[in-house]
């Protein structure tokens, strides 16, 4: 008898073998060559082509613009850098150039190029029309960057040979390619790499009625019944984000499945969600406990990012990068020169007093 067998018959009960029809669906579905839903991805949830993805119209009419002109030309489209916090699409529109051209995509992101040893390697192996990604630009180290401009610009790289007085550099020819960069960040790109791109776009957040419609295409993927109500408190507390819209679709899928029926509407949608400590405004705990630290543990501001960050025990750039751009666009907090200070929104949200001004503060302290 399995392990799983033993652990599924009831105490005391010595004949229970046979496992019943429930007992062998479970086992079907941990089966090795079944993946876990979870784990089908992202990849599978990506929209292949520029009419799957949702939202964004501006820049996906000038995408279809670049990439329709590239095609008659018959000629590599100019580079594109993407910019936005994470989940909106960066690494999907990526693949969807590619797709689109009917191109390669090699992948590769600015930490992983430590020395311009590296990135010559990856531009040297590409091969006309390729597709190069570059996820996280901003972290490229300098001297890898500098071996960009020239790939960009000529197509053409300067391999360095010796040190000092001694040196000589080789110029090599690269096959005419396309740059697609990906950035959380645009303040971090240097002036430079920026200049070398054709198109920068940046992603906005998505609507409440575009996230319904990724939720609605993502619950078809996975096969969750789901109704528009419910697919709507999804969207409506996804945080403008289709990754997060996606996370919520199963985790309330999850908690339907335990508790409910398995299917999702909008009270299960709303159950599940305060289950899982997603509140109304879509905040999560941790991004919850952002504005909860800026308001109890420092009155309201100004505090400066990188003590908030060692509050909320997350590193700087996880907390500018991802927690903060919801709650600025919210209306919750803000940046200011001295620091981050929570608004008055922020602390009707939370349900905590807002300390009365102090008529003896310094004049200037909160414009
Ligand atoms: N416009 C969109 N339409 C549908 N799904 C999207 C869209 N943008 C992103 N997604 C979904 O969100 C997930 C995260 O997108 P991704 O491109 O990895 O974000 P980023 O690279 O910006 O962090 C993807 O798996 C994809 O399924
Ligand atoms: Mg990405």
């Amino acid at each position: 008898m399995s392990r799983s067998e033993i652990l599924a018959r009831p105490p005391g009960d010595a004949a229970a073998v046979e496992p019943g029809p429930q007992e062998a669906d479970d086992r079907e579905l941990m089966s090795p060559d079944r993946l876990p839903s979870d784990r089908l991805g992202e990849a599978a949830l990506r929209p292949r082509s520029l009419e799957e993805f949702v939202g964004q119209s501006e820049l996906k009419g000038h995408l279809d613009v670049l990439l329709g002109a590239a095609r008659k030309r018959r000629e590599p489209v100019d580079h594109l850098l993407f910019a936005g916090p994470p989940g909106l699409g960066k690494t999907t529109l990526a693949h969807i150039v590619a797709n689109e051209l009917g191109a390669h995509l090699q992948t590769t992101s600015g930490p992983a190029l430590e020395r311009a040893g590296d990135l010559a390697a990856m531009l040297t192996k590409l091969e006309s029309g390729d597709v190069l990604f570059i996820d996280e630009i901003h972290r490229l180290p300098r001297p890898v960057e500098e071996v960009l401009y020239p790939a960009m610009e000529d197509f053409r790289i300067d391999i360095v040979l010796g040190k000092g007085p001694a040196a000589r550099s080789i110029p090599l020819d690269l096959a005419p390619f396309t740059l697609v960069g990906a950035t959380t960040r645009t303040g971090l790109i240097t002036g430079p790499l920026r200049d070398r791109f054709g198109l920068v776009a940046r992603l906005d957040f998505y609507t409440v009625d575009d996230l319904v419609s990724i939720t609605e295409r993502t619950a078809g993927i996975l096969d969750v019944a789901t109704d528009t109500a419910g697919a709507a408190e999804i969207a409506r507390r996804a945080r403008g984000t289709p990754r997060i819209a996606n996370r919520l679709l199963r985790q309330v899928r999850d908690f339907s499945e335990v508790h409910r029926d398995g299917r999702v509407d909008a009270k299960v949608a709303a159950d599940g969600l305060d289950f899982f400590g997603v509140d109304e405004l879509g905040l999560d705990r941790a991004s919850r406990g952002v504005l909860e630290a800026v308001c109890s543990n420092f009155g309201g501001g100004p505090v400066g990012l990188s003590t908030l960050a060692i509050a909320v025990s997350e590193p700087t750039e996880t907390v500018e990068d991802v927690y903060e751009p919801y709650l600025i666009q919210q209306g919750l907090l803000m940046r200011t020169p001295r620091g981050r200070v929570a608004t008055a929104a922020a602390w009707v949200h939370l349900g905590l007093e807002a300390p009365q001004a102090d008529p003896d503060a310094q004049p200037g302290l909160f414009t």
